[in-house]
């Protein structure tokens, strides 16, 4: 084993010191002698700990950022970076950028990060010799995987799995591969049961989907999802998708696949669920995918008690209840998953232990914060035939092996617990602070958001809070939402409300 990975760890090592010294000698030449770049010359890589405060030089993104997006836009798409970060300087929950701005980031990636910039378990575990032949190739997993790849999934990935689904498919590493193939699932076990679960697809059936044609591709059942909810930007997906026209316009689209209102207030939840009863009972609808909080949307809650009556339904149907867990899994709504929420309020304890299982989605897909992505499943959802649910790569073992960094550490250092706690010295701080044009204070954990009165007075908060040295996000048509790491500290929330009160006046 040494002498296989010797030369290769050598040959990496060499290249991470040739690339860290270009990236030094790069910061000390190509940057303008100016205010833009004071703690350039302090980049010795990996930073060893997080400043005390944000330190701001220029606007946000200052000239490196935009002179870089330009650039960038001759070759790619750019309009959407923000600006340009500098992962040799980022630390724990404060991202540098290009321009020697230190940020404190309560956005992380769009919410993709659990443990902050740089996490020494992370370098430390990417140091490894387990890692260095995975960085070497990428196998195809689904066609040959590597021995260790079982203990991954059982041990690590499957540890953290939501009860009573028991077996997890990984998918090429974004939230929209993990819905498809969620989706699929689901249509494939529903075709399975109406033909009765023994019998092979008919001749007939083998030949019509060749043409797109019925019997064989499923073309009148669809998939239900919620207005305002965000699965996604690949095609299965992107149907269920109902946040913004810009993501679906001039793309087909499943015609068939129903849009079930999402509650405004508590009081709307019944008339809600009645339409959903009333849609499900169409023996059609082979799964019904939903958020726990629609995030893209605006950050969009409803009652636990909602979310029973969902599951209700769904089982009483025979419809499969894929819950989308991509940007809300992952501890940072104060527990591990956010639809460990929806026993809350069942009075008893064993009750709400027997609801706990008994409320268990039929499938939950993860990415973001696991920085892999998959889904749970129950085992029934596993397909009959082997090759209807895969890809050349069917998940990655380096990403595996970072999730489950990320999931002991999780673990080890109690961060949902913390997480539970930061989050609701937070809210309350929020909730409290009364500031002006604010509204609708919400969350769960540190998964918190506001409202505010049109789109540009968001916008306008958004650039002036990062101006001034913390980084948050926008989500829906007026809400600002909050994403930082779960391992951000109260001290780091006093930091957010200290400018978010600067920036709002009371
Ligand atoms: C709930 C949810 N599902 C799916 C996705 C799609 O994930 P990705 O952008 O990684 O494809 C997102 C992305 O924001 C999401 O929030």
């Amino acid at each position: 084993m040494q002498c296989v990975h010797a030369p290769i760890r050598c040959f990496i090592h060499r290249a991470a010191f040739r690339w860290r010294r270009a990236a030094c000698s790069a910061a000390h030449t190509s940057r303008a002698p100016s205010a833009a770049s004071p703690s350039s010359s302090s980049s010795a890589y990996p930073p060893v700990q997080e400043p005390e405060r944000p330190a701001v030089h220029t606007l946000v993104p200052g000239p490196r950022s935009l002179e870089l997006a330009r650039e960038l836009q001759e070759v790619s798409e750019a309009r959407t970076v923000q600006f340009f970060h500098d992962p040799l300087r980022s630390y724990g929950n404060y991202v540098a950028d290009v321009d020697g701005n230190v940020l404190l980031d309560a956005f992380c990636f769009i919410a993709s990060l659990p443990l902050g910039y740089n996490h020494p378990n992370m370098l430390r575990a990417a140091q490894s010799e387990a890692w260095l032949p995975h960085l070497a190739q990428r196998p195809a997993l689904g066609y040959s995987a590597p021995p260790e790849w079982v203990q991954l999934l059982r041990t690590k990935i499957l540890s953290v799995a939501p009860q009573g689904l028991d077996m997890v498919q990984m998918t090429c590493g974004c939230g929209a591969s993990a819905v498809e193939n969620a989706l699929k699932a689901a249509f494939i076990r529903k075709r399975a049961i109406e033909r009765g679960n023994d019998a092979e697809p008919t001749v007939e059936e083998l030949a019509s989907c060749m043409h797109n044609a019925e019997p064989g591709s499923a073309n009148s059942m669809c998939a239900a999802s919620f207005e305002h909810g965000f699965h996604g930007r690949l095609f299965g997906s992107l149907s269920a998708t109902r946040s913004k026209p810009i993501h679906k316009v001039d793309v087909p689209a499943f015609a068939n696949w129903p849009a079930l209102p999402f509650p405004v207030t508590e009081k709307d939840e019944e008339r809600c669920l009645e339409v959903a009863d009333r849609v499900l009972s169409d023996r059609r609808v082979a799964a019904l995918i939903v958020e726990p909080i629609l995030s893209e949307g605006g950050d969009l809650h409803a009652s636990p008690a909602f979310f029973r009556q969902l599951r209700e339904i769904t089982r009483r149907h025979q419809v499969a209840l894929i819950c989308d867990e991509v940007q809300t899994g992952v501890g940072a709504t104060g527990r591990f998953w956010a639809h460990e929420h929806w026993s809350e309020g069942v009075s008893d304890r064993a009750a709400a232990v027997d609801a706990a299982a008994e409320l268990a989605p039929d499938m939950v897909t993860f990415a973001k914060k696991m920085q892999a992505s998959g889904f749970y499943f129950k085992p029934e959802y596993l397909p009959r035939q082997a090759y209807r649910i895969f890809s050349t790569w069917s998940g990655d073992p380096l990403r595996a092996l970072q999730a489950s960094v990320i999931i002991d550490t999780v673990c080890a250092d109690r961060l949902v617990e913390r997480v539970e706690d930061v989050g609701t010295y937070l809210l309350q701080a929020l909730q409290q602070s009364r500031r002006a044009g604010m509204s609708k204070i919400r969350g769960r954990g540190t998964f918190i958001a506001f409202d505010m009165p049109t789109a540009a007075a968001r916008d306008k908060l958004i650039a002036d809070v990062r101006n001034r040295g913390v980084v948050i996000g926008a989500s829906g048509e007026r809400t600002v939402r909050l994403r930082p790491a779960l391992v951000f500290e109260r001290k780091h929330a006093d930091i957010l409300l200290e400018e978010l009160q600067y920036a709002l006046p009371e």
